[in-house]
């Protein structure tokens, strides 16, 4: 395992495919099929999806290019590239390091949840039209069941990066991302051909502009950057296994166009099933846990949809957790020149630590709050409103202002080259403080 701490001897994507399966692995995760739809559900629906696109397009593209250059130039994980260019900027790769623990800490136990999902549709445990909201509520308020599940999740996701880049990361996402898109398809051509479906569609595409207002902007923003998986060095790190004359370009073209695309699916593929059995759109983040039950339990053959729905948002998680989780392990494998089996295991009794009381959010510590919020609230706030954003903003300056990255990495065209680097350096970051503010509720 020596050959991986040196930059000569790092592991590459054995192919252009294998990278782009990469990263959308990673993008598309809970942010697109658990969040996403909900989020959309309480903002307004098409004028979101609208802010949604034009935001993913004209902004975080930016920094996701950002990402991907550092990573190609340093070849290091997020803690060596930014001491590569400084060392006095280890502190901003620390950041990094950090929210890719607070990260996991809610994500992987929402993680466990999909689990016991899966084994409630496959085995049957309880019937399919009982499962209800005391389904939920009375599973994730238990000390020990939803811990086990999330202690499942932890370990499968970890798994892969154990075997390493290629054996482990590359060979999981190239099986399970067309896995995944085909039974996104499935389900989504499905929804269509429900009563009422109609009005779900309408809902997403015909857009209200009355709707329209700054916090939908906002919103929109924040969730195009954790969709996009930008903001701790997640695509630093698989940039770095990138090789030299790879076109970045082309790839987070790809890699925004199938996220956008997977993420309509996904509100395809639910709202004109909420639509059509007269649920509430925006029932928040238990539309997945709860309402769709609902419909599941309505439908002829409402098993086999569970299973296959649950199993679907189980693998969109797992290939999202897998990315998390080798942020840090990259991190420290090369800053303490340790074995990958080694920083694995480190990495995953950490996030395992800080796991227990996130999970306890939802029961035995569901009365501690701080600042009105639980644990699981905290982790998630911190980490989606404050961490993400300020480690980005810090990203485009220090590459904007400081590393200026190499042409060559990027394109072969001056023009594009000084467009990017003018919005990298003027427009990006003053947009995203906004950002940060607002949702601080500073402004
Ligand atoms: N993009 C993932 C999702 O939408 O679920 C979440 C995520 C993964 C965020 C990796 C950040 C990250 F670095």
């Amino acid at each position: 395992m020596a050959i991986e701490r040196s930059a000569a001897k790092r592991p590459n994507w054995s192919s252009g495919f294998a990278f782009i399966m990469a990263t959308l692995g990673s993008a598309v995760g809970l942010g697109n099929i658990w969040r996403f739809p909900y989020i959309m559900g309480q903002n307004g629906g098409a004028v979101f999806l609208l802010m949604y696109i034009v935001l993913s397009v004209f902004i975080c593209s930016i920094p996701l290019l950002c990402e991907l250059l550092l990573g190609k130039q340093m070849r290091r994980g997020v803690i060596r590239s930014y001491e590569k260019i400084n060392r006095k900027f280890s502190a901003f790769g620390w950041l990094c390091f950090i929210t890719s623990i607070f990260i996991p800490c809610f994500y992987f136990v929402v993680g466990g949840w999909t689990v016991n999902y899966i084994f409630i549709y496959l085995l049957g445990t309880i019937p399919v039209d009982q499962i209800n909201t005391a389904t939920f509520e009375t599973f994730a308020a238990q000390p020990i069941a939803p811990l086990i599940m999330g202690i499942i999740f932890l370990v499968l996701c970890a798994a892969f990066p154990f075997r390493g880049v290629n054996k482990g990361i590359e060979q999981a996402n190239n099986i399970i991302m067309p896995m995944f898109i085909i039974m996104l398809l499935f389900l989504a051509i499905t929804g269509l051909f429900l009563p009422n479906s109609i009005e779900g569609l309408k809902f997403m595409f015909a857009p209200d502009f009355t709707k329209f207002n700054f916090t939908t902007v906002l919103t929109a923003l924040g969730q195009a950057l954790f969709t996009m998986s930008v903001g701790m060095g997640c695509l630093v790190t698989y940039g770095s296994y990138l090789k030299k004359d790879s076109d970045i370009i082309q790839s987070s073209g790809l890699l925004i166009l199938g996220n956008t695309i997977i993420a309509v699916l996904a509100g395809v593929m639910i709202f004109p099933a909420v639509f059509s059995f007269n649920l509430e759109p925006s029932a928040g983040a238990g539309l997945v846990f709860i309402t769709l039950p609902k419909v599941f339990a309505a439908l002829p053959f409402g098993q086999f949809f569970g299973l296959i729905f649950f199993v679907l948002l189980f693998f969109a998680a797992l290939t999202s957790g897998i990315s998390l989780l080798e942020v840090s392990i990259a991190a420290i494998l090369e800053k303490f020149k340790i074995s990958r089996k080694i920083a694995t295991v480190i990495m995953s009794s950490i996030i395992l630590v800080f796991m227990v009381p996130t999970t306890w959010s939802f029961g035995l510590l569901n009365g501690y709050k701080l600042l009105g919020k639980t644990f699981f609230e905290i982790m998630d706030f911190t980490a989606s409103n404050v961490l993400l954003p300020l480690n980005t903003i810090i990203l485009c300056v220090v590459v904007g202002w400081i590393l200026k990255p190499k042409m060559e990495l990027l394109t072969k065209n001056e023009k594009f080259y000084s467009v990017f680097m003018f919005l990298l350096k003027f427009i990006v970051p003053p947009v995203l403080v906004l950002l940060m503010l607002f949702g601080l509720d500073v402004l």
